[in-house]
């Protein structure tokens, strides 16, 4: 008998740049798992529709990109404990037909502060521009750190306000208007910027690492916007590609139950993403 490939995928919108079919085609080849990895591009109005395709078309798994991660939660028959507390789903997995939703992108984030940018705990003030789904996962990896201060910028600051009603107690959390972020950054000192909005323009600007004291990090989670950072701030600043690289590992252990290496996997997207 010819057994058929698993299939999975990644519904978003404008997602034709993204790296995860690269990432896991990597994974699939290195654990020889025989399984695809596909993109599934959606409207606004075709989201509900495409996860009941997933179910009756038996779809294993499923990551979820920008816009969808809150409103995917509606659709689907279960959450996982930390999916329904950050309010985002960026991983749905279909368990006999039930699609249960989980999210990873938090691990990424928290690994990055980490790992990558060495953030102590306590830090005074964090900077969090964006309130969607990436940014609800922002606040969660947040709790592992105990900031004093989180301040949400956003271009809508209803939803910014929102948001805030979902940050840990023990933390201050103020609201302001998107526009005010670059001179409330000349104004105070700042521990970490951290970008969470999916505008095409970049919104870490040169101006606004300039305004930024040595010891401030800044974490930008897309990947492939056009780098603005200069050698100077090299030491002080990520992008999205190690929160990628982790939340998929994440993603591949949910599925396969396999701990792949982030940091070989990291090493092999530097050399593959387009310069
Ligand atoms: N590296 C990674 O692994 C990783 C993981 C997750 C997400 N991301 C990236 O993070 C970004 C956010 O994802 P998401 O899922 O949170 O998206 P989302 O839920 O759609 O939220 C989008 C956010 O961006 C803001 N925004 C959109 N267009 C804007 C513009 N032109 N100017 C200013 N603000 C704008 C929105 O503001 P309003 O509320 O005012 O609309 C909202 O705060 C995406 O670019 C995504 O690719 C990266």
């Amino acid at each position: 008998m010819i057994t058929q490939p698993k299939i999975f995928g990644l519904i978003g919108k404008s997602i034709s740049s993204s790296l995860s079919p690269v990432i896991f085609a990597y994974l699939f080849k290195k654990y020889k798992i025989k399984a695809e990895y596909h993109l599934f591009p959606l409207e606004n109005n075709q989201l509900e529709s495409a996860l009941q395709g997933m179910r009756v078309l038996g779809i294993s798994g499923i990551n979820v990109t920008a816009p969808y991660k809150e409103e995917v939660t509606k659709f689907l028959d279960g959450l996982d404990g930390l999916a329904k507390e950050i309010g985002a789903v960026n991983l749905i997995c279909n368990q006999n037909g039930k699609l249960k939703g989980f999210n990873t992108d938090w691990i990424g984030i928290k690994r990055t502060l980490q790992e990558r940018l060495q953030l102590e705990e306590s830090p005074e003030k964090i900077i969090l521009i964006g309130a969607g789904g990436a940014a609800r996962a922002c606040l969660r990896a947040f709790k592992f750190f105990q900031p004093s201060q989180i301040l949400i910028f956003n271009r809508s600051v209803e939803k910014a306000k929102t948001l805030a009603g979902s940050a840990d107690s023990r933390t201050r959390v103020e609201v302001a208007e998107l526009q005010k972020v670059e001179r409330y950054i000349k104004e105070n000192g700042i521990s970490l910027v951290i970008n969470a909005t999916s505008g095409k323009h970049p919104i870490i600007k040169r101006g606004l690492l300039q305004a930024l004291t040595k010891q401030a990090k800044v974490f930008d989670l897309n990947y492939n916007l056009d780098s603005v950072v200069n050698v100077r701030f090299r030491k002080q600043y990520s992008d999205g590609l190690y929160m990628l690289v982790c939340q998929a590992v994440e993603t591949f252990r949910i599925w396969f139950q396999i701990e792949a290496d982030p940091e070989t996997l990291y090493r092999y997207l530097i050399r593959k993403r387009p310069s």
